[in-house]
């Protein structure tokens, strides 16, 4: 189909999140070809996902010794190789320096399972649901946030979506609702933003 934007999806781990990118291109729903996947885990179970939809993947560990600069300027190098529209951060587990983020600007984009400013970093699924037992939080949410800087989870808010958290959750249920979530608000903010970027 003629101007897919390209995208390059980078991931840590499970990639349910790359899935249902892949799913949407897939049907049409996004007028997007993911180019590559690229994990910094070897085990990253994403890539086999990636690979059941014929997109080329890479492996990138940082190596022991090597500077994060140096790491992040390969890993730009590599990713711009495959001439993206827009780079997808979708549990990509390691914060990107200047070195990778300034080669695209404006071009990078996170998925983060909490509202804006809260719980940024690792595990903020379960730090929502403990806040929410000890009465500290009526619910949590998602936001899909540009990265322009070293910032973690800060960037600019593209879209967030509220989840809501009830007395009878589980760990588990709430993270299956986040989840689903997720993969909701993702897919809505690419179609926006790659609506945007064909017109
Ligand atoms: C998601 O919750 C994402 O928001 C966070 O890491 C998780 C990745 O899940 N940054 P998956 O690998 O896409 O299944």
């Amino acid at each position: 189909m003629p101007n897919l934007k390209k995208l390059v999806v980078l991931i840590s781990g499970t990639g349910s999140n790359l899935q249902a990118i892949l799913d949407a291109c897939a049907a049409n729903k996004l007028p997007a070809q993911v180019v590559a996947v690229i994990s910094n885990k070897a085990d990253a179970h994403g890539l086999q996902r990636a690979q059941k939809h014929n997109v080329p993947t890479a492996v990138k560990i940082k190596s022991p010794g090597q500077s994060r600069t140096e790491y992040d300027a390969e890993l730009a190098e590599l990713v711009a190789s495959y001439k993206p529209d827009l780079i997808v951060l979708a549990g990509w587990m390691r914060i990107l320096s200047h070195a990778f983020l300034k080669q695209f600007p404006n071009r990078v984009i996170n998925l983060h399972p909490a509202l804006p400013g809260a719980f940024p970093g690792a595990n903020a699924i379960e730090r929502a649901f403990n806040a929410f037992q000890q009465g500290e939080i009526q619910g949590t949410g998602i936001i899909v946030h540009l990265v322009p800087d070293e910032g973690v989870d800060s960037g600019p808010v593209l879209d967030q979506a509220v989840v809501p958290i009830f007395q009878n959750d589980t760990l588990a249920s709430l993270t299956s609702r986040m989840h689903e979530a997720e993969h909701r608000l993702l897919i809505s903010t690419l179609q926006n933003i790659l609506c945007k970027m064909s017109v």
